[in-house]
């Protein structure tokens, strides 16, 4: 079985990383802090990472995920992915949050191994620990990933960033690059009321466009179901998201307190799978 940090590289001279006492290392003396919490630190001060979820934002989403509002999605794209992940395959997280994802895809996909990518501490220090046969790594997807060519079986990525070059250079030919986005209708109860953004139907044609020339679709599944939140569920629902970056919080829980609870809000998502052109 691969171990989470095989597929890793030297982000300074691309040459393989070994796990090392609380480090992992490269053969020409680079060297990378393994987190009491478990994640690489891949990335070096200095860089911009005003996208990274805040330790408020990590904090709503793990007790909404913890919650289990979104366990159905979960299981969905666990079912999804599992059989694409080959015995003793690897699968990367890209933009892996806290790891809810990842886990529920390696639960289901036994032999395999995971790497989470994120450029949040906080949601590092729980996707460090998010799963026995996972691994973490601080690295903005912007940039070009420190991962092998060619080594990833099963790419996730979940309300993140994408980087379509990248990810096909690291999906291996018969890979696959699986792809979740929220639909217009999405919390659409919740939008009004919270304040909230609302999703850019052009989203999924920008998605299209990102990946246009690396990937094609193979096809798309639709996953709706309602779920009833509670007033400190609809605010964690408020606080996690890009809506927290243009909230004040004490105001996110009053509006949150003034909402009927429980309330039945809708959830709904796309499933993509996409495989390099
Ligand atoms: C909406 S959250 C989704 C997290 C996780 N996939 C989930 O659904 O629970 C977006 C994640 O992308 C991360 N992120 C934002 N910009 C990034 C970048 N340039 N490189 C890597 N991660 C980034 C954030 O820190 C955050 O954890
Ligand atoms: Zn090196």
């Amino acid at each position: 079985m691969a171990e989470p940090f095989d597929a890793l590289l030297c982000p300074l001279c691309g040459d393989g990383l070994r796990p090392r006492a609380a480090a992992l290392g490269c053969p020409r003396g680079h060297s990378f802090d393994i987190a009491r919490q478990g994640y690489a630190g891949l990335l070096a001060g200095g860089v911009s990472t005003a996208s990274a979820d805040t330790a408020a934002m990590v904090r709503a989403r793990a007790a909404f995920l913890g919650a289990g509002h979104y366990a159905g999605l979960a299981d969905a794209l666990a079912a999804l992915a599992a059989p694409l992940c080959p015995p003793g395959g690897t699968v990367l997280d890209a933009g892996a949050g806290t790891g809810y994802y990842l886990s529920a895809v390696l639960d289901a996909a036994p032999g395999a191994s995971g790497l989470a990518l994120d450029t949040s501490k906080h949601a590092l220090r729980r996707a460090g620990r998010a799963h026995p046969r996972a691994g973490a790594a601080r690295w903005d997807l912007r940039r070009p990933l420190p991962v092998r060519t060619g080594s990833i079986d099963v790419l996730l990525n979940v309300f993140a960033p994408r980087n379509g070059g990248e990810f096909r250079r690291v999906l291996r030919p018969g890979g696959a690059l699986l792809v979740v986005t929220p639909t217009p209708r999405h919390l659409a109860e919740l939008r009004p009321s919270m304040g909230l953004l609302s999703v850019d139907a052009a989203k999924e044609d920008r998605l299209r466009r990102a990946l246009d020339g690396h990937f094609r679709l193979e096809r798309t599944t639709p996953y709706d179901a309602t779920v009833e939140l509670t007033a400190e569920d609809a605010e964690n629902a408020a606080s996690m998201g890009p809506s927290a970056h243009h909230l004040d919080p004490d105001e996110v829980r009053r509006r949150a307190a003034r909402l009927p609870s429980p309330l039945t809000v809708t959830t709904s998502f796309r499933l993509s799978v996409y495989r390099p052109a």
